[in-house]
């Protein structure tokens, strides 16, 4: 991952604008009686990447999926102001049939998208992961973090106001998953979209966000809310030493979630 930025600034995270996802006090409680999620309240502001970490079973997905409309809140509100959503999971799920470019095009297409627009987008997308090279080869002639850079170049195609991240890169080795995260960044520089990206590396989830939210379990509930003291941005090279401390502290938190787990 480097720290030096290398674009133009992106737009600033306002905190006065209307957040792009809040939960107020949600609770899941699922149809089995089983209690998930005690109430929790977060907001996701526009443009803002905001990481979860937490033990596992303590609910992160449960959070995602909520978020994303993919399964009821029980008690509590969700309100999203997102017009476009999109998601990524651990799976790239490409068509093995379909290029790289047609498979870069695909949630577009589904979403209606005219077909020179989802063109440009597309190649646009895969340029950014730099993928251009290989927009008419098949899926299965590309490495793991190549089908991710795709599944990634086609979330950002369909033009979403917020992006759902569940551990999209857990299958892929130390190296690729490091520099995945920078090609996440360079996608958020170059569009405009908020993200809440589920992960275990706590590493990763500092790098990458503006807050991490740190969960536990026993029962499902945020236990800390933590602003990142250098977030990613355009326009400043990261403090290394205040991410490092970051690290440390959530580290913390996260041995205490687990000794409870
Ligand atoms: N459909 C369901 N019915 C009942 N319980 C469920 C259901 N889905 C998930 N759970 C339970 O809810 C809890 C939270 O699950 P969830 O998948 O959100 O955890 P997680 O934090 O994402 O875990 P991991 O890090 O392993 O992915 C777990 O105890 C799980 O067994
Ligand atoms: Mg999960």
């Amino acid at each position: 991952m480097s720290l030096a930025p290398s674009h133009p600034p992106a737009a600033p995270v306002s905190a006065a604008a209307a957040p792009v996802l809040e939960f107020r006090n949600v609770e899941k409680v699922f149809r089995n009686g089983f209690h998930a999620i005690t109430p929790v309240s977060l907001s996701v502001q526009r443009g803002e990447i905001v990481s979860i970490v937490g033990p596992s079973g303590c609910g992160k997905t449960t959070v995602l999926r909520m978020a994303a409309g993919l399964t009821d809140v029980s008690r509590g509100e969700l309100v999203s102001t997102a017009r476009e959503q999109a998601y990524v999971f651990q799976d790239p799920t490409l068509l093995p049939w379909r290029s790289v470019q047609s498979n870069a095009e695909l949630v577009a297409k589904l979403k209606k998208m005219p077909k020179a627009q989802r063109r440009a987008a597309a190649a646009d997308a895969l340029e950014t992961v730099g993928l251009s090279s290989v927009a008419s080869s098949l899926p299965r002639q590309l490495s793991g973090g190549m089908k991710m850079r795709v599944s990634l170049a086609r979330a950002i195609t369909s033009s979403p106001d917020i992006m759902f991240l569940d551990e999209p890169f857990a299958a892929l080795d130390e190296f690729t998953r490091a520099r995945m995260a920078d090609v996440l960044l360079d996608l958020w520089r170059g569009n405009d979209f908020s993200a809440l990206f589920i992960t275990h590396s706590i590493h990763e989830a500092v790098y990458l966000s503006h807050r991490v939210v740190v969960m536990a379990a026993h029962p499902g509930r945020i236990v800390r809310i933590i602003d990142s003291p250098s977030p990613p941005s355009a326009d400043a090279a990261r403090d290394t030493s205040a991410l490092a401390d970051l690290e440390a502290e959530i580290s913390g938190l996260l041995a205490t979630a687990h000794k409870e787990a």
